[in-house]
């Protein structure tokens, strides 16, 4: 093995050949994407991490190297020593190097291959997804799942050097740690050396980053492994990445929201040559939640809500009224223009996705050119039609949808039929990147679940100034938070806030959230004990590394920007972890598994 390559130091990588290296000696390494045996003329397609270059054997060969190609087969790694010549007539134009190939004048076999379980090119992404993950490193030699990793370490890069040009220090934090109020189920370690103790991986090093504020770092950042045991979903993994960063002497949400801007400004001017905007749109929770149905609105294209429950406070229809009586909402929809193409059919799917939300129902109303047809204009009076006609701007060859029920679940139902309907109809601009903040989130929000208020993000979110009162006297669901998130194509690609860096305030919030003295000192005691050695009122944001990759490379699942991904239950089909292990391993972590579970 030692003398294989001795002597053979590469020239170039496959995809970096031009019609500049004509008449140069090469020798070039990689992976036999494709060969062609034609008896006196072999050509191999020769491929490795930046692309593909053709090797040939001709008449010009040596006789042995003739031979020995003829015996390559794909995926065969081998090494080539040549020259480099322009095909001419011959130039292959779909491939970056196609001006030339490689006239080999001596070839080596440095590994042979067995055949794969499904071929390596972009054609097989239909290839059983179970295959492609059980045999992952053959998956990833396919150029798109390389292109898209590649541009994941592009970004990174991008994102160290930003973070480190505006003063942030890379700082590690632990992952066997304790439990972090992030909300998720945590991913537990058994202790061996303390007897039925576990470790908690981190859902997020928020704990840690704010006791670096503490401790003086003044700037944190880290690309952070995050660990979250929830249900998955086509942009949620259990172990995931953010960039998380932590600033001190902040003096509002603004402040963090800058460094943010400027972050995905460089990343996507060098990455992809965007060019952003120096600041976001801005959209307040309750702005966003009334015109779009959801805290990640997608804005790119019009059909807002519209609340037009005053038209109703009197109205007979019994749907409107209930809702209205209740306290409740009944919102619009106008989907302009396109009677022509919503049939009735479509109207009844998009009714029995209202109803799978715990709606009754939805109304409609197809503008059509010969008349109206609605399924509920025949129980209102005239004056009401009319307001909501002139409320909606209802024209001929548009379509009204109408939800009656409590205010948040005819938003959010509203919101998810919107976009429902812009993806069925092509409304979005794939394109284009609609970036925007939410801001001014809750502090709490009721969990039924629980029966009592839960941080809506966690419990050390500084509430808004002029909120503070309430805290101690009114509303709780009316209070507000100095919490953002960064909203990019319908997607949370990030969030943050500014966060409580005084003693009376952070007490208050842990007796609203209803936690004792005892789960207080057992869950953050030494976080809250470590705000008394001096703190810096501070802030900081966590973007999600692997949305912002899905974004920025157009992929739909969050797998493909992973190089070695789980699947919906959490397992690893290349690895099969989670996996049993011995009953040793088991009694040294004093762990007993039930009967049956083993
Ligand atoms: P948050 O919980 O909002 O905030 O997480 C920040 C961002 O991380 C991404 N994200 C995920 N990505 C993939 N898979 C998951 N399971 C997953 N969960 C979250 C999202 C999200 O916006 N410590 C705070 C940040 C702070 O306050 O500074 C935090 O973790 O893109």
């Amino acid at each position: 093995m030692a003398d294989f390559l001795k002597d053979w130091k590469r020239s170039k990588m496959c995809g970096d050949f031009t019609a500049k290296d004509t008449g140069t000696q090469v020798i070039v390494m990689g992976w036999v994407q494709k060969y062609r045996n034609l008896g006196n003329l072999v050509f191999i397609d020769l491929r490795d991490r930046s692309g593909i270059v053709q090797l040939t054997f001709d008449d010009s060969t040596p006789s042995d190297t003739l031979a020995k190609a003829a015996t390559v087969r794909n995926e065969f790694v081998i090494a080539a020593r040549g020259i480099v010549r322009e095909r001419g007539g011959n130039a292959n134009k779909s491939l970056a190097t196609g001006a030339v190939e490689i006239g080999v004048t001596e070839l080596k076999i440095l590994s042979e291959a067995a055949v794969t379980p499904f071929p390596i090119n972009d054609d097989v992404t239909n290839a059983n997804e179970a295959l492609r993950l059980k045999y992952r490193y053959l998956d990833l030699r396919r150029p798109i799942l390389k292109s898209i990793l590649l541009m994941r370490d592009r970004i990174t890069t991008a994102v160290r050097r930003y973070m480190s040009d505006m003063g942030f220090i890379d700082v590690e934090t632990p992952f066997l740690g304790k439990s972090t109020p992030e909300g998720a189920r945590d991913y537990l370690v058994p202790s061996r050396v303390h007897e039925g103790k576990f470790y908690a991986l981190p859902q997020s090093p928020q704990l840690f980053k704010q006791l670096l504020m503490i401790a003086g770092f003044d700037r944190y950042y880290q690309i952070a492994r995050c660990f979250r045991d929830e249900d998955l979903r086509a942009n949620r993994q259990p172990e995931f990445s953010q960039i998380d960063f932590e600033m001190s002497f902040v003096e509002n949400e603004v402040d963090v929201m800058i460094i943010a801007e400027g972050l995905l400004k460089r990343v996507f001017s060098e990455c992809l040559s965007i060019d952003l905007p120096d600041t976001f749109k801005r959209l307040s929770y309750a702005d966003a939640m009334a015109r779009y149905g959801s805290d990640k609105p997608y804005t790119h294209f019009g059909m807002e809500l519209k609340d037009v429950s005053r038209i109703f406070e009197n109205t007979e229809f019994v749907p409107f009224k209930n809702a209205v009586e209740m306290n409740g909402s009944v919102i619009a929809i106008n989907l302009k223009g396109l009677c022509s193409q919503i049939t009735r059919k479509y109207v009844d799917k998009l009714t029995e996705y209202a109803k799978s939300c715990g709606m009754k129902g939805l109304a409609y109303a197809m503008f059509k050119p010969e008349g109206v047809t609605s399924s509920f204009m025949k129980n209102l009076s005239d004056d009401e039609i009319q307001a909501l006609i002139e409320s909606t701007n209802a024209q001929t060859g548009d379509v009204i949808i109408v939800a009656a029920d409590k205010t948040r679940l005819a938003q959010e139902t509203m919101g998810n039929l919107r976009v429902m309907v812009a993806k069925e109809f092509k409304l979005i601009d794939e394109s284009a990147y609609d970036i925007l903040w939410v801001t001014d989130f809750p502090l709490f929000e009721y969990s039924d679940e629980e029966g009592r208020f839960v941080s809506t993000h966690h419990p050390f979110t500084a509430p808004k100034d002029e909120d503070l009162d309430k805290l101690f006297s009114g509303d709780l669901g009316c209070v507000r938070s100095k919490a953002y998130d960064i909203v990019i194509n319908g997607q949370e690609a990030g969030g943050g806030s500014i966060r409580i860096h005084q003693d009376d305030v952070q007490q208050r919030i842990f007796e609203l959230l209803e936690l004792s003295e005892y789960d207080i000192k057992e869950r953050f005691g030494f976080f809250v004990e470590a705000f008394k050695y001096g703190t810096p009122p501070h802030g900081g944001l966590a973007f999600g590394l692997d949305r912002l990759v899905m974004l920025m490379t157009g992929t739909e699942s969050i797998k493909d920007v992973i190089a070695f991904p789980k699947v919906q239950n959490a397992s690893c089909l290349m690895t099969q972890a989670p996996s049993p292990v011995t009953a040793k391993q088991l009694d040294e972590l004093h762990i007993n598994v039930k009967e049956g579970k083993k």
